[in-house]
């Protein structure tokens, strides 16, 4: 195991300019990944989240939402949400009906499989827009743009006539119209002030230093963890002097299962010059 003389800087920034300062999530969805295996066996799998923190579950079994927060439900009365839960559970029972009974009319192919996402973000001034995408078997199939059903180049001819399709059926369309653009952003606003004690918090991290595998002879990867910070957008470097190292390989950000996050951040540098180096990290706190 060898030591590393490295210095390692975490700078925690509070307020500066505002404007950088990350003031918590903006948009709501709904995702939906539908698999089709044969002609009797399918799962559909649904989840809830504000940008890439999940606050529902779905489970497909008995057709009820899964709370995954105490504040999950937004402002919305339990009768609001046990009405909404009994669209889902519907939508989803004649959603995969009507796909079966699709594919055996067109003779396709199992197994399949059918994503989609729909919901609604936050811009700045105030205005809400929503959105929804539907996937075929990771292919672009069909959105909804300005209240109007819009087949995806990729989705061909069937993407073509799903809309054709879909656009008769005006109770279907009213519900998927009034959802978006009403339901939606009022539950958006609603969650985001619910839950704005743990969304907008600030969690400072703990971070070391290892080596990796040696990357060849005469060098040595140093390897910065950082982990437990939240909120997510940071800044993360290696320095040599002044000057930041293009060489720095940054890793995805992941989410640890306490709503905080991890980084990982690597340099190749030749073995006798690793105390040269130093390793920065910065997030900007919003002042309140
Ligand atoms: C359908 O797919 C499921 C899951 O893969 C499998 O367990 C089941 O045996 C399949 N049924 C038929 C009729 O092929
Ligand atoms: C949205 O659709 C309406 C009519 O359905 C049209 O008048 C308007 O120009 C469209 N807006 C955009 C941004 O496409
Ligand atoms: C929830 O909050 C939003 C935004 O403040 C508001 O428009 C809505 O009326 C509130 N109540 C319900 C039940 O949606």
């Amino acid at each position: 195991m060898m030591l590393l003389s490295l210095l390692l800087l975490a700078v925690i920034v509070h307020g500066g300019d505002n404007e950088d300062a990350f003031q918590g999530p903006t948009s709501f969805h709904l995702i939906q990944i539908s698999t089709f295996a044969n002609s009797t066996w399918t799962q559909n799998q649904g989840s809830g989240w504000l940008d890439d923190l999940q606050i529902h579950g779905w489970d497909s079994d008995s057709g009820n939402a899964i709370f995954l927060k105490p504040w999950s439900k937004g402002n919305f009365s339990d009768e609001e949400v046990v009405e909404l839960e009994e669209v889902f559970r519907v939508y989803f029972i004649e959603f995969t009906r009507e796909v079966q009974d699709i594919v055996s009319q067109l003779q396709f192919e199992y197994p399949f499989v059918i994503q989609g996402i729909a919901g609604c973000e936050l811009h700045s001034g105030k205005a809400i827009q929503s959105f929804l995408r539907a996937g075929f078997e990771g292919l672009d199939f069909m959105s909804i743009k300005n209240h109007s059903c819009v087949p995806e180049p990729e989705g061909g001819s069937m993407a073509q006539w799903f809309c054709v399709l879909i656009t008769q059926y005006q109770g279907i369309w009213g519900i998927i119209d009034t959802l978006l653009s009403e339901t939606c952003p009022r539950y958006l606003l609603g969650v985001l002030d619910a839950g704005k004690a743990e969304l907008q918090r600030q969690v400072k991290p703990e971070a070391w230093l290892s080596s990796g595998p040696t990357p060849g002879p005469g060098r040595l990867l140093l390897v910065c963890h950082v982990s437990g910070f939240y909120p997510k957008p940071v800044r993360a470097m290696w320095m040599r002097g002044e000057q930041e190292q293009p060489g720095t390989q940054q890793g995805d950000i992941i989410t640890n299962a306490d709503w905080t996050w991890y980084l990982r951040v690597t340099l190749d540098v030749a073995a006798g010059e690793a105390s040269f180096y130093l390793f920065i990290f910065s997030i900007i706190f919003p002042l309140f």
